[in-house]
């Protein structure tokens, strides 16, 4: 059974064809990275634009690629929330077009159970399954959430961020600095190279539930710590060298970032990674989880990675490859699969939902 899965909620154009919910034929991804990148972040009209522009060679390409033609597939799927309402529409609008003119059926799918989806498809596929109840800790640009996935894909809500979520912090915090958009993979590659402990970040208790996030303080810390400091010419230097080179190297960025500086962002990413790990064992060990899987695009992060492999955790961790924890459409494909079992359909009138909640 092979699903056409088209993904568009934000600044990706994906499309992918998954057979049986687990073997990826091709997952294709137009990036729009570089017309985003000077702006410090995503900018709406211009992600529609570039959304229409890629859509049909991306799906031309996704079906060419896995050797299917349309009498091959089973469904089309697509994303249609949370996002971008006028990104959503492209993806989710080609959709329903294919569907009414190939007689196709159409299944909706939620772009945060996507990305749970990404590392379940590919722990089966790797013999390691992820065992049930699991704890999902979703990071990426536009979510910070935890939840409890039940066998069957039910999925209660334990915690999320109040304010920023964790890839955008990094993205704040990096173009703040005069880095270039996305700042999460750049901060990552800096990281290093700085020393974690040498800014302290504080953070305010939380009121109400324990499990939620807030990562605006921790942001309005380091506009803090950078307004103290004469930090004009190198920022001004970052600033320049991306006028001169369109993605500059993790080289590139460190002649021009100082020590001091690279201590920062090692104790930023350390502190956010303390967030999210305090959190996702508290909220383990409450819901005795069997496995945890951690998926966005900050789940990237090698910090991240190595930090939770060291954390302790009683149950398997599971992250996506790389390729997986980004925005794609293997995980709308993978997660459409069980709606195709139960005959879980969606409408041909059905709207893209920027705000919808998974659970
Ligand atoms: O999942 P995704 O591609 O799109 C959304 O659904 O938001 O995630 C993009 C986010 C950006 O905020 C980006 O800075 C962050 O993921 N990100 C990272 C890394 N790679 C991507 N954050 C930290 N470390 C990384 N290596
Ligand atoms: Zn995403």
């Amino acid at each position: 059974m092979r699903i056409l899965g088209i993904e568009s909620s934000c600044d990706e154009t994906a499309a992918a064809v998954v057979e049986d919910g687990e073997i990826v034929l091709s997952s294709v991804v137009a990036s729009q990275m570089t017309t985003h990148g000077k702006y410090g972040g995503v900018v709406p009209e211009l992600a529609s634009r570039e959304h229409l522009r890629a859509i049909v060679p991306v799906v031309r390409e996704a079906l060419a690629q896995s050797g299917s033609g349309w009498n091959d597939l089973a469904a089309v799927a697509a994303t249609v929330g949370p996002g971008l309402v006028g990104s959503l529409l492209v993806g989710l609008t080609y959709a329903k077009s294919l569907c009414f003119a190939r007689g196709l059926p159409l299944i909706a799918v939620n772009h945060i159970e996507g990305h749970i989806h990404a590392v379940i498809l590919e722990a089966k596929r790797d013999g390691t399954p992820v065992e049930f109840p699991a704890l999902a800790l979703v990071v990426s640009g536009g979510h910070t959430h935890l939840f409890e996935v039940q066998e069957g894909f039910r999925y209660g809500l334990l915690g999320k961020t109040r304010d920023d979520a964790a890839g955008e912090a990094f993205d704040k915090v990096a173009k703040l600095l005069g880095f270039s958009y996305p700042g999460g993979p750049i901060i990552d590659s800096l990281a290093p190279y700085g020393n974690p402990q040498a800014v302290r970040f504080t953070f305010a208790k939380m009121k109400g539930n324990a499990l939620d996030f807030s990562f605006s303080g921790l942001k309005t810390a380091v506009l803090r710590w950078v307004e103290e400091r004469n930090m004009e010419s190198e920022i001004a230097a970052r600033r320049a060298l991306l006028r001169s080179r369109p993605s500059p190297s993790a080289e590139d960025w460190l002649a021009v970032t100082p020590p001091h500086t690279l201590d920062l962002l090692a104790s930023f990413q350390q502190a956010v990674i303390t967030e999210l790990l305090r959190r996702a064992a508290a909220s383990a060990e409450r819901m005795e989880a069997r496995s945890l899987i951690v998926s966005g695009g900050v789940a990237c992060n090698t910090g991240l990675r190595e930090a939770a492999r060291t954390a302790g955790f009683l149950c398997p961790v599971h992250f996506p490859s790389p390729a997986l924890s980004t925005d794609n459409a293997a995980m709308i494909a993978a997660a459409a699969f069980p709606k195709l079992a139960r005959g879980e359909f969606a409408s041909l009138d059905i709207a893209a939902q920027a705000n919808l909640t998974l659970a």
